[in-house]
């Protein structure tokens, strides 16, 4: 038996001045993007802004529905979007915000669980990383390097065929 040890290194930044200019500019209109969320029913506002290599910046927000399931991630509108519009152009980064009209989000809000398949899925399709900057509130910033780092092990299209 042998022992892996999967890890993966964490930027946390204090607040959003520490940011690069860029990034500082992504999560603004990650920020910006959640306003427009529809979200009666949880009341909880995420917003994701995508950057592209060719420097357009396409947002999503989260879209809920009275039939629960039927609603979308903010991360998936954003993401779903860009291939739509942008096929075959990079995602280099996405940023994400989230806020509740109930109570203060402290910690950075982190992609569930779907967004995480589905962005890895355009992480591999394009053969480069993207990076992923998690805003909160009044708090601190997260900052990761690629999409793998937060979900190891994924399955993808390579389990599906043998070649
Ligand atoms: N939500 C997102 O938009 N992104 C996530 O990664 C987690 C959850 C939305 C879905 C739903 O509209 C609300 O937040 C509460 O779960």
């Amino acid at each position: 038996m042998k022992k892996k040890k999967i890890g993966f290194e964490l930027l946390v930044f204090e607040n959003a001045s520490e940011l690069s200019q860029n990034d500082h500019k992504l999560l603004q209109e990650a920020m910006n993007a959640r306003e427009n969320a529809y979200a009666p029913y949880s009341k909880f506002k995420v917003g994701a802004a995508v950057l592209l290599e060719n420097g357009q910046i396409v947002i999503g927000n989260n879209q809920e529905n009275a039939s629960y399931p039927s609603g979308l991630c903010a991360e998936r509108v954003a993401v779903f979007y860009a291939g739509a519009n942008y096929p075959g152009t990079t995602i280099k980064s996405i940023a994400i915000s989230a806020s509740s009209s109930e109570h203060e989000v402290a910690a950075p809000a982190a992609p569930c669980g779907n967004c995480r398949q589905s962005l890895i899925e355009y992480e591999q399709k394009q053969k480069s990383p993207i990076s992923i900057i998690l805003g909160s509130e009044n708090g601190p910033i997260y900052k990761c390097a690629s999409l793998e780092d937060i979900l190891p092990l994924a399955f993808n299209s390579s389990f599906l065929s043998d070649s």
